[in-house]
């Protein structure tokens, strides 16, 4: 079974994702991470973030074993990612790493901004996960504080406006929900009623109670 998750910068989708593929026991990927490890090469090797033939050497050269790095969490790694994540090139070279590892058994969780409208079209179930802008620039506030980062709500949240906005209009792939996707918001949720609520909706496609 593949399980999409797409939603805007904070909403939530990556801790969804991980839960859900930890109460499943599939494999979990932070698509978000992949464009981030890109922009940091970019960032750590002096090139401007819009230097396409840099950006594509970069995905070309794409290492799962880096995503583990801290410095992949930062505002500045998002904010550079959702620069060269629109590059058209970038992301074709980096389709068929995400196809594959969703194709993978025996399932897997993938959540982005594209998965279940370019990357797994095909998805036995998929979430478009919102939440109010300025609950998601709190949470952020207090994730980059738990990390020892300074962080200013306010501009926090002038990020994620920003972020929204170039992920939302840029001409490939842009953040939309599927038409088939079921939108979640965990506005008002904390981390268990989110994973309690996707629960709910995969266990309601795969009994087929829900047309999905
Ligand atoms: O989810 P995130 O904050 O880690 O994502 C960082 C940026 O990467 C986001 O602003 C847009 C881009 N991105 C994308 O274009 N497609 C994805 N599937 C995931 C992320």
């Amino acid at each position: 079974m593949i399980i999409a998750i797409d939603g805007p910068a904070a909403s939530g989708k990556g801790t969804l994702g991980k839960r859900l593929a930890h109460h499943y026991g599939y494999r979990h990927l932070d698509t978000g991470v992949i464009y981030r490890a890109v922009a940091y090469e970019l960032m750590q090797s002096g090139h401007d973030l819009r230097d396409e033939a840099a950006a594509v050497q970069a995905a070309l050269e794409l290492d799962p074993e880096k995503f583990g790095n801290p410095a992949l969490k930062t505002q500045e790694a998002g904010e550079g990612a959702s620069i060269v994540s629109a590059i058209p090139r970038v992301r074709e070279v980096l389709v068929n790493f995400q196809r594959q590892f969703a194709a993978d058994p025996p399932g897997a969780v993938l959540d982005g901004r594209d998965i279940g409208t370019v990357i797994c079209p095909h998805a036995d179930v998929k979430i478009f996960v919102v939440a109010d802008p300025k609950v998601r620039a709190r949470r952020r506030t207090m994730e980059a504080r738990a990390r020892g980062e300074e962080a200013d709500e306010a501009a926090v949240l002038a990020d994620i406006i920003r972020r929204d906005e170039r992920d939302k209009n840029r001409p490939i792939a842009p953040l939309k929900p599927a038409p088939d996707a079921y939108l979640l918001d965990n506005s008002q949720l904390d981390i268990e009623g989110g994973v309690r609520a996707a629960i709910d909706i995969i266990e309601a496609v795969r009994a087929g109670r829900l047309r999905g």
